[in-house]
């Protein structure tokens, strides 16, 4: 198969009415990615040479995420939802520029994994005209019954035109089909529409092939990889059954998830060896995180980066533009945001920071927060290497604080600190002996003096 070029068209003008959303079904996530980056993803796996996605009417928002994914994508729309044949001929053009194998997608399923799609695609290359993939559904109402006589597949029918009899068989039609490139213009344009439906079948190339002399064959694989969405009960599921296989891989690549069900991962997280991951953490989309890594219990990380060595949480929330070199330590209820903290710096509790870096092992105490907003623009804090930065200071960016510098606890640091200073900005403590004595002897004759 490895030099056999490939043209993928995947159809992605579902309209998605049944999610209830602005948004079209297709751009709907899971583990952080649209469903139809997850379809552009496995297919570029399979080793996809031309890409072609078929978007609805107006749908600008559906053509840029598939650019986005795939930029050299060609994007095509049907103007009006006449069949699945029909949307396939919408990328007549792309299928003239021929190829040895087309593989036909939907959008909606998200969840096929590259190698099914090689699997798929194999039969064409012993001759096979149509391969399309099958599976036995625990309730098969709704989908193309696939009419088998040993091997050979004789042909798809759909629900609504099937005899009983037909519509007893459980072995369905998951919607993807290859097709062979040499072939594939040809079978598609001779479908008609006289149906149940009035609808152009993609299916009916089976039919067709069968009757030009060239083989169909089916490929079955398992329900879950090919559930469609079109709802948002539906999406769930699809979530679900992808962050089983997120956790699977996870530990398979040395993580100990010590709650495998309570940690939700994105598509494109990345772990090193020996991380261990306590209950009830989420990973947004880009984190990567290196080998001997601790993430407590409670954490959320997106757009984080952490090297060898980190531990963060209980309770730690990393967004994006977040890097934490080696060794760093982030505690409890801390906040760190676009900054980098380099190695071995310590932020142990209660903490926000945000357009900052923070030098080499320093320390910055409990409640340390960098003022980097002032309404309209946001500034950067720099702190130095080794510096120690009091409890319950507030860095009122932009501002520095210099290497080796300490700050007082309790300070509004407003200027810059320089290297190895001392830095104190509050009021002074005053004391008054005896003070509370008088007070209350004072009040205490006021009390009786109004009850009397
Ligand atoms: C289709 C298959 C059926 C299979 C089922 C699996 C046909 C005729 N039937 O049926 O055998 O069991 O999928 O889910 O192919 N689409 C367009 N333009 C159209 C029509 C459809 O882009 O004009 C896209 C849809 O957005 C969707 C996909 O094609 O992603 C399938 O369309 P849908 O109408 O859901 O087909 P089914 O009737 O479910
Ligand atoms: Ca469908």
């Amino acid at each position: 198969m490895g030099d056999r070029s490939l043209l993928v068209v995947v159809l992605a003008a579902g309209e998605g009415t049944r999610m209830a959303s602005r948004l079209p079904k297709v751009l709907h996530r899971i583990a952080g990615r649209t469903m139809l980056h997850h379809v552009l993803a496995a297919t570029r796996a399979a080793g996809a040479t031309r890409t072609a996605v078929v978007v609805g009417p107006d749908r600008e928002d559906v053509a840029a995420e598939a650019l986005a994914q795939v930029p050299d994508a060609r994007i095509f729309v049907q103007r009006e939802r006449l069949g699945t044949a029909h949307a396939v001929l919408a990328a007549r053009d792309a299928l003239a520029d021929g190829a040895d194998d087309v593989l036909v997608l939907y959008a909606d399923t998200p969840l096929v994994r590259p190698e099914t799609l090689a699997r798929l695609r194999a039969p064409l290359a012993n001759g096979a005209a149509v391969a399309v993939l099958g599976f036995r559904p625990a309730d098969p109402t709704g989908y193309g019954r696939l009419l088998t006589d040993g091997p050979a597949l004789i042909a798809i029918r759909e629900e609504k035109d099937a005899s009983p009899a037909e519509r007893a068989v459980d072995f369905c039609n998951a919607g993807l089909m290859a097709l062979a490139g040499d072939r594939a213009l040809g079978l598609l344009e001779r479908i008609g529409n006289a149906n149940a439906k009035g609808e152009y079948y993609l299916t009916d190339a089976v039919e067709i092939a069968r009757a030009d002399g060239v083989s169909a064959v089916a490929e079955e694989t398992g329900a879950e990889e090919v559930a469609g969405v079109n709802s948002r009960l539906q999406l769930a599921e699809a979530e679900a059954i992808l962050q089983d296989r997120l956790r699977r891989a996870a530990m398979a690549g040395g993580a100990t998830l010590v709650a495998p069900e309570t940690v939700f991962f994105s598509a494109d997280t990345r772990l090193g060896r020996d991380v261990i991951i306590e209950p009830n953490v989420v990973f947004g989309p880009g984190v990567s995180v290196g080998d001997d890594v601790v993430i407590h219990a409670f954490c959320h990380l997106e757009g984080a980066e952490l090297a060898s060595g980190v531990t963060i949480g209980p309770f730690a929330r990393l967004r994006p533009g977040t890097t934490l070199a080696k060794d760093v330590r982030i505690g409890n209820f801390v906040e760190v945001k676009a900054s980098q903290v380099e190695e071995g710096a310590k932020i142990n509790h209660l903490s926000y920071v945000g357009d900052a870096r923070v030098g080499a092992h320093s320390n910055l105490g409990a409640g340390t927060v960098t003022c980097n907003y002032d309404g309209f623009f946001k500034h950067r804090t720099e702190i130095g290497e080794g510096a120690f930065v009091g409890v319950h200071s507030a860095l009122v960016a932009p501002v520095t604080i210099g290497k080796g510098a300490f700050i007082g606890t309790g300070s509004v640091i407003t200027s810059n600190v320089p290297d190895d200073a001392l830095a104190v900005a509050r009021s002074r403590q005053q004391v008054k002996e005896g003070w509370a004595t008088a007070y209350r002897e004072l009040k205490g004759r006021a009390k009786k003096a109004k009850e009397a």
